[in-house]
């Protein structure tokens, strides 16, 4: 295995070379295929306008968005197999966002010059015409003045590159940007295999009022990226939250391998929870927050990581927002529904008074890492459950995920393959378009879609005790029920609710529950998500297109019930 094939990101203050040494290494590496890329004028290409335009119309903030998607834009090349060798900005480590992008997609590489020369560099830029505008000075002494505040602000961004290469010969000579590309690929050839063999991943954006976040998929990423995360937030403790068959499973050799990664000493506790939806439950939490507060945990140095399925993330991301108004927080989820679903978006929750999700709240993770790995201990009912939740987005936004979906169910079904992990990419893609849209659910028939089957799910749960059927397969039937409703109602088409039929039920219900058309109708009529009085639905007017519907006939609504009574 090799570094090669992998994005080059060059990092390092303005006036570093990045530019100059980019270029030059690019074209040793041209036989593998490499090309040079400056992130900055990608920019000023796609915007066309200059970089001090953007600042000064639309400020840094905007300038860091625009930044952000040219370099996701820039990284999935990659994954088309166009390695390149990209000199950033040098405000381009500041995101947590980027400097996920750069880690899954390549080799960082911190090109590391003195003040003086970084000064010298730019006012040579400076006079050749180019604007900076951070760097705007009336002399040189202000100029060093600036460089030195931004090395101080960042140093500590840079220093978690992969690679740290020192410009200046340990005698003080100046070397020309051929000689250091020159030796910086002597370097990237000699880089340890540990280094080397880092898996790749990749990463999308979670856009939230509270801080946008990184969301990255990848096998074999979880310990390594969380370690190399940890490090990078200043983390020196962290609580892991994960329930007891997890637990079992993973803690030990997870926690090893982080600590290895983390390169220092990381205090890591851990709170158990009993596995299954009745720990969804304000004793459970507040069991949690009673561990929190006996250890003293702190918001600058300590964070919380939610280890396992939707049960662990949604209970766990609740008492990390409520513990001293919010704790730094990472969800790594473990199965299908919290890989493509529950950890993403931000919503927390415990059952409360019979009804599911009644207290909770929005609180925005650090970071989401999915690794599909632990997908080969999850039970096979959990897995199968899992699914419903990924044939939801395909029926309520994407066709393509429906026909990708619909093709491989019964592949999915017999196993986790290498094809999960594309799926839940294209899930996580898929849920990120509502949340990033409607991330409190504040705007009509946007992020609510996400509720299609639900209303109907959470009245098979809730009359079952929450006992016999997984959260998942609640979800299929309500879906079976909702979509039953659209074609009975002439919304949807009855060949399309066929297909519907067809493919939702090939998901195995492996109970038969008990339960009748008056239980659900009041246990729906309970649920926040239902608003009773007025029966308003997520229901479908074609494959890929939900709407909400307000005033449903109960009869009908009955009627759907029956029927999915009927086929079960
Ligand atoms: N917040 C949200 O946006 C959101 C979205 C969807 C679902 N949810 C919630 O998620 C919950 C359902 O999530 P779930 O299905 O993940 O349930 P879960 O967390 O209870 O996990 C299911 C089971 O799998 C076990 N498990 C987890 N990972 C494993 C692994 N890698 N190997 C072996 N066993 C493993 C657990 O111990 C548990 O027994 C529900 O409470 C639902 O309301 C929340």
């Amino acid at each position: 295995m090799t570094w090669r094939g992998r994005h080059i990101y060059l990092i390092g203050l303005p006036g570093a070379g990045k530019s100059s040494i980019g270029k030059e290494l690019a074209a040793l590496l041209q036989k593998s295929g490499y090309e040079f890329t400056d992130l900055d004028e990608e920019i000023v290409k796609s915007t066309g306008k200059t970089i001090a335009d953007i600042f000064a119309n639309e400020g840094e903030e905007k300038f860091r968005e625009i930044e952000t998607n040219k370099l996701l834009e820039l990284s999935q090349k990659h994954f088309a197999q166009h390695p390149l060798v990209i000199a950033t900005g040098g405000g381009t480590p500041l995101r947590a966002v980027n400097r996920s992008i750069m880690r899954g997609t390549g080799v960082v590489v911190w090109v590391d010059v003195t003040v003086r020369q970084a000064a010298k560099n730019v006012t040579s830029s400076l006079l050749a015409g180019e604007t900076r505008p951070l760097l705007k000075s009336a002399n040189a002494e202000e100029l060093s003045e600036k460089i030195h505040k931004l090395l101080d602000e960042r140093r500590h961004f840079y220093e978690q590159a992969t690679m740290h290469f020192i410009t200046r010969s340990p005698r003080g000579d100046e070397r020309t940007p051929p000689e250091l590309a020159q030796q910086l690929l002597q370097a990237l050839e000699q880089m340890s295999r540990s280094i080397r063999l880092r898996p790749r991943f990749e990463t999308f954006i979670a856009h939230s009022g509270m801080g946008d976040y990184p969301v990255a998929i990848g096998s074999g990423i979880a310990a390594s990226e969380l370690g190399a995360s940890l490090r990078d937030m200043n983390i020196g403790r962290i609580v892991v939250i994960a329930d007891e068959n997890v637990s079992k499973l993973y803690a030990q050799k997870f926690f090893q391998r982080i600590s290895a990664e983390y390169k220092g000493t990381l205090q890591i506790s851990q709170i158990q929870l009993v596995p299954g939806e009745p720990s969804k439950d304000k004793d459970t939490l507040f069991d949690i927050l009673d561990s929190f507060t006996q250890l003293g945990l702190s918001r600058k140095i300590d964070a919380i990581i939610t280890l396992g399925g939707g049960v662990t993330s949604d209970i766990g991301g609740l008492a990390a927002s409520l513990y001293k108004r919010g704790m730094p927080l990472i969800h790594v989820p473990t199965t299908l529904i919290g890989q493509a679903d529950a950890a993403i978006g931000g919503k927390t929750a415990i059952d409360y008074s019979g009804q599911k999700n009644y207290l909770g709240t929005f609180y925005a993770p650090h970071l989401v890492l999915i690794d599909p790995i632990f997908l080969k201990s999850l039970p096979k009912r959990e897995l199968n459950a899992g699914l419903s939740e990924i044939i939801k987005y395909g029926l309520i936004g994407s066709p393509e995920l429906w026909t990708k979906v619909s093709k491989s169910v019964r592949r999915l079904l017999r196993g986790v393959d290498t094809g999960i992990e594309i799926i839940i990419r294209d899930a996580v893609q898929e849920k990120l378009k509502y949340v990033n849209a409607d991330e409190f659910e504040k705007k009509n028939g946007v992020r609510e879609l996400l509720n299609f089957g639900h209303t109907f799910a959470h009245g098979f749960e809730a009359a079952t005790n929450y006992n016999q059927l997984l959260h998942g397969e609640a979800v299929a039937l309500g879906m079976r029920a909702a979509s039953w409703l659209s074609m009975e109602l002439g919304m949807l088409d009855e060949d399309e609710w066929r297909q519907i039929e067809v493919v939702l039920g090939r998901l195995p219900i492996p109970v038969t529950p008990e339960f009748t058309a008056d239980e659900i109708i009041s246990a729906m009529n309970r649920d926040k998500k239902h608003q009773h009085d007025n029966h308003r639905l997520v229901l479908l007017e074609s494959i890929g297109k939900a709407v909400v519907r307000e005033k449903v006939d109960e009869k009908v609504i009955r009627k759907a019930i029956d029927f999915v009574v009927s086929v079960i």
